[in-house]
């Protein structure tokens, strides 16, 4: 399938596997690269910017094919290096760079003039005008759907997709609640030029977290996430669990005075607890609705290939049908 999306990154399938904490190591993205789509690997889990260039050295020893590399822009006030996480992901040679959080504008010239193609992550029409105003080139809008951050405005992709389809002019792809090739023909029915999924790439054979993870997102409906940190403007959709329970009791009992010392335990430091130790109860970790759409753990060729056969069908079959 050609799109505007396959073009600019020169992959095959229109399919990106979103950065994820304590997810996006160099094999799931060199899986998802390989298997034809984009593979991205999460900055900042890589602590220092050497980690970074290591990191893409070794996806590089597992893939020919392009990948990139995922730069959250977080608001806080001891900021990451990121000079130098830039630095490395030049001189590492990625030509993808996925930004996501605070305005990357700062940050463009440098990946521009190196020949990168910049998406940016956005839950909402008015920042993803912004991105297109300050140069990025393809925006990722994110649904009220999504595992991770889905923003403040809570608005779903049936409706998010189309409004930004109306106003931007440079290509997007639908991310957050994508699964199967329904997802990727209702994606681009539309407008988007491909879709980006998180949780589902998680449940695959080569995402490099423990099983237990893969396990609780089989095993999750799509009643079985919660949104925790509203009342901190950091909203995040996670998963249910004992942790998140307490997490949300303590919000309802503080109210607008709950600070983030008041969450700490329940959510600082607990990824490489889930993630890598398979504690499942350690904390609270993204997760999106999408799990209820998750049955199986295949590999990401597998995956990639059922999303491309399904969408041929849908389209040439079911669609056509109707006409
Ligand atoms: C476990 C997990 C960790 C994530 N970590 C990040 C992150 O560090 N940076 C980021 O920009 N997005 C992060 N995301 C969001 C994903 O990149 C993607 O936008 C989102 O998962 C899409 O929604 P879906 O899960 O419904 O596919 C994370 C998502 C999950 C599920």
């Amino acid at each position: 399938m050609k799109t505007k999306i396959t073009e600019m990154f020169g992959i095959e399938h229109p399919i990106i596997q979103g950065g994820m904490h304590y997810v996006g190591f160099a094999e799931l993205a060199a899986a998802v690269s390989n298997a034809g789509g984009l593979g991205i690997i999460t900055g900042l889990t890589q602590r220092t910017p050497e980690l970074l260039a290591n990191e893409i050295r070794r996806c590089r020893e597992m893939t020919d094919k392009p990948f990139g590399v995922n730069l959250t822009f977080l608001p806080t006030v001891s900021s990451p290096d990121y000079p130098g996480y830039i630095k490395a992901i030049i001189d590492g040679g990625v030509k993808a760079v996925e930004t996501a959080g605070n305005n990357p504008q700062k940050w463009l010239p440098a990946m521009h003039e190196a020949g990168i193609k910049v998406i940016h992550k956005c839950t909402s029409v008015r920042h993803s005008l912004k991105a297109e105003s300050i140069g990025c080139d393809a925006v990722s809008v994110d649904g009220f759907e999504c595992g991770g951050h889905p923003g403040e405005d809570d608005i779903p992709n049936f409706i998010l997709l189309p409004r930004a389809a109306d106003e931007l002019k440079i290509p997007f792809v639908a991310s957050g609640g994508m699964a199967d090739g329904r997802s990727l023909v209702a994606a681009l029915a539309l407008g988007a030029e491909g879709i980006n999924m998180g949780t589902r790439f998680i449940a695959t054979q080569e995402a490099p977290v423990h099983e237990n993870v893969k396990q609780a997102i089989v095993a999750a409906s799509e009643l079985d996430t919660r949104l925790v940190m509203r009342p901190l403007r950091n909203t995040e959709r996670v998963l249910r669990n004992t942790a998140v329970d307490r997490l949300i009791a303590k919000e309802k009992e503080l109210g607008a005075n709950l600070k983030f010392e008041d969450i700490m335990a329940e959510v600082a430091g607990v990824y490489p607890k889930i993630m890598l130790e398979g504690t499942m109860e350690a904390g609270a970790w993204s997760c999106g609705m999408v799990a209820g759409l998750i049955h199986d753990v295949p590999t990401c060729k597998q995956l990639i290939d059922r999303i491309m056969a399904e969408a041929d069908a849908i389209i040439r079959q079911r669609l056509a049908g109707f006409l």
